[in-house]
């Protein structure tokens, strides 16, 4: 690998675009290549975001020996297939969420990366933005003492579209994948894998889920209520109650650019601004890569695993069934 690192991405989708960009804002962030299904959408899109080489298959773009890590942002179904491409190819990986469509899924994917001894991460970008990795950091250090409950919800509202991401069963749509996994991953990550699960949910005409409500338990009285949906708005925040503190996270996987904490007769607010929000992912996945290292200790890859494991357990009691699974 040279000084710089040089990122290839697999689609030219919407948030294929977000992380082109953030990639300019890390200086040692090299965006090399792009990889569509088609060569005018790679050509239009290489434009767009000045990328000298432009494939018109994701197989010639991860054949580019150029290229270090591949960034796979294309819908849920293809994250399995496109994720073994690149690393059959010797390339470190960055994966859009969720990191695959089920566990089985993910563990072959895992398998892979470790045995190949390459970087594999889910792209939970929320994590590395400077709002929650000073909530994280705050809250570890015993801060605001121990965690008691959390609410977190991500609803947002679409007009249902069979063919849409979010409720084609081929693409593996549904609210939970898409979007309740960022609830559950910071379920996962303040509370730890959950002891007991109780679910609701409502389904889309096309089988999959569009609204759902989520509890966990923890022992020792610590509990998550976790709400997602694609077809009703929410405010999309979290608050975290701890033995000293209330921590309110506002549009917290939208924007989340302030945070406060709450005592009885007093509210701190905490601003912590960004340009892009995807550059913190970019330079935490350069650094480890940069270190030799082949997964992350913020998105462990067993962390991923134990969330797809969680999200499949849901999807069964629900009855949602992926076509090709
Ligand atoms: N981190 C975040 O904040 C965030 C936000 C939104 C989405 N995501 C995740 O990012 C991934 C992509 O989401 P997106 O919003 O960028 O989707 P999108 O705008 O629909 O883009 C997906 C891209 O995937 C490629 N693709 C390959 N097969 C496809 C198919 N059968 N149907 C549609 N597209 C196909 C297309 O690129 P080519 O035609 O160039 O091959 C398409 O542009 C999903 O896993 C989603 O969960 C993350």
């Amino acid at each position: 690998m040279g000084t710089k690192t040089r990122w290839g991405i697999i689609s030219t989708g919407n948030i294929a675009g977000k992380l082109a960009e953030a990639t300019r804002l890390v200086p040692d962030a090299e965006l090399l290549a792009v990889g569509s299904r088609t060569q005018s959408s790679a050509d239009a899109f290489g434009e767009t975001h000045g990328i000298p080489r432009c494939y018109g298959s994701y197989e010639d773009l991860v054949e580019d020996p150029d290229v270090d890590v591949v960034y796979v942002a294309t819908p849920h179904n293809l994250h399995h297939a496109n994720t073994l491409l690149a690393l059959e190819a010797g390339k470190h990986v960055l994966c859009e969420k969720p990191l695959a469509v089920n566990a089985r899924e993910a563990e072959e994917m895992i398998a892979t990366a470790r045995e190949k001894g390459l970087f594999l991460m889910e792209a939970m970008w929320t994590r590395f933005l400077p709002s929650w990795a000073d909530i994280k950091a705050r809250l570890d250090a015993g801060e605001f003492g121990a965690i008691r409950s959390l609410q977190a919800d991500f609803c947002i509202e679409r007009a249902y579209d069979p063919k849409h991401r979010l409720f084609n069963p081929d693409l593996a749509g549904g609210a939970l994948l898409d979007l309740g996994i960022y609830p559950l991953s910071l379920a996962s990550w303040l509370l730890g894998q959950p002891k007991t699960t109780s679910s609701w949910a409502e389904l889309a005409p096309t089988g999959v889920d569009r609204r759902a409500a989520i509890t966990f338990t923890y022992g020792g009285g610590r509990f998550a209520q976790l709400s997602t949906a694609s077809d009703v708005w929410s405010m999309v925040d979290a608050t975290i109650v701890t033995e000293k503190k209330l921590v309110r996270a506002h549009r917290l996987f939208i924007d989340a650019r302030s945070y406060e904490v709450v005592d009885f007769d007093r509210t701190e607010i905490v601003r912590k601004p960004y340009e892009n929000g995807f550059e913190f992912e970019v330079r935490h996945t350069m650094e480890r890569i940069g270190a030799g290292q082949t997964e992350s200790e913020v998105m462990s890859l067993d962390e991923s695993l134990a969330i797809m494991q969680t999200m499949d357990a849901l999807r069964a009691e629900w009855g949602v069934k992926y076509p090709f699974e």
